[in-house]
């Protein structure tokens, strides 16, 4: 068995033992539940009932991230007390733009609702509804100490249709600015050490399997972790002007185009 399906068995184990944990938690948690009929809640509120009940057991009764379930994590969860210092509230997921701390409200929604592929948090999807998710990201925020909308977002424009062409044009551009770090063949298998900002070790995702991916890999999304980069990691924006290896969007749009037709021609495993 190759290290990395051990890896990912081991970590889907882990998963589905922690949701099976939480699943039997909740129910508690639901029965015991005392909302009085009739009353109102405001979207803190509901949140804050939704919170304590799905999430603090990993991002912490505060929001610091360091919960019960978070000891036995590889991968810690988010500290939403932003930002207090360089290791608290950074998000890594989001499409504004480079510049911009904050995610958007519709990147807070998507990683609630589905979750992050490959890591221990769950998404919540049927579980809950739209009003439940605007109450938790607005109870999310009341952690942070100055929390600030982002204004400007990803930069779309450019896109290149896929094609053998852009491929092929994407290839190059991948092996001169991301095989570093992933490795010539997509594995992520290079001889770098790279740590986070949390001191942690981190390994550069293996952009060959789908269910290594914590979003998604549609030329769309990688596009956008191109553009945004992965705040509190070694990958940088590749539209930064500090990155001297900054991509124009036509060549970050071909790079993706060729990450995306890689890997979506691997089964995938799960998610
Ligand atoms: C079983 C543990 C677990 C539970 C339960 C959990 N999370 Fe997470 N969460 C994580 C981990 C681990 C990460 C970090 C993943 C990473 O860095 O790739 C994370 C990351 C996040 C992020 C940050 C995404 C980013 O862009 O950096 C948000 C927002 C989030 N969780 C919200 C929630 C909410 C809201 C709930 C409850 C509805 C919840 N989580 C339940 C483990 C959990
Ligand atoms: C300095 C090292 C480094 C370089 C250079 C780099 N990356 Fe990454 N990349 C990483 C690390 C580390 C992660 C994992 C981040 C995490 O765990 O949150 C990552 C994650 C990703 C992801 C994750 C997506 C997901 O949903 O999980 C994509 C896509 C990606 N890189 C694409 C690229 C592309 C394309 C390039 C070149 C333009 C590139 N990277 C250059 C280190 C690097």
């Amino acid at each position: 068995m190759s290290r990395e399906f051990t890896k990912h068995i081991g970590a889907l184990f882990t998963k589905l033992l922690i949701l099976g944990c939480l699943t039997v938690w909740s129910a508690f948690a639901l029965s015991s539940e005392n909302e009085s009929p009739g009353t109102e809640l405001t979207d803190i509120e509901r949140g804050r009932i939704l919170y304590d009940k799905n999430c603090k057991y990993c991002h912490g009764k505060n929001g610091d991230g360091k919960g019960p379930v978070a000891f036995f994590l590889n991968i810690q969860p988010r500290d939403f007390r932003a930002p207090r210092n360089l290791t608290t509230g950074i998000f890594k997921f989001k499409s504004s733009s480079y510049n911009e701390l904050f995610p958007f409200d519709r990147d807070l929604y998507e990683t609630i609702n589905q979750g992050l592929g490959g890591s221990a948090m769950p998404g919540l999807r049927s579980n809950a509804s739209l009003e439940d998710i605007r109450g938790v990201i607005a109870y999310i925020k009341t952690f942070s100490e100055e929390w600030e909308e982002p204004s400007e977002g990803v930069d779309y424009s450019g896109q290149v249709v896929s094609s053998p062409e852009s491929f092929t044009k994407g290839r190059e551009l991948f092996l001169d600015h991301c095989a570093e770090c992933h490795g010539g063949n997509l594995t992520g298998e290079s001889t770098k050490e790279l740590k986070d900002d949390w001191g942690r070790k981190i390994d550069p995702r293996d952009l060959s399997k789908p269910y290594d991916f914590r979003k998604g890999n549609t030329p769309q999304e990688i596009y956008t972790r191109v553009t945004a980069g992965i705040y509190g990691t070694p990958m940088q924006s590749f539209a930064d002007p500090r990155n001297e290896k900054r991509l124009s969007n036509e060549e970050r749009w071909h790079i993706a185009n060729y990450v995306s037709s890689i890997t979506t021609h691997t089964p995938p495993l799960s998610r």
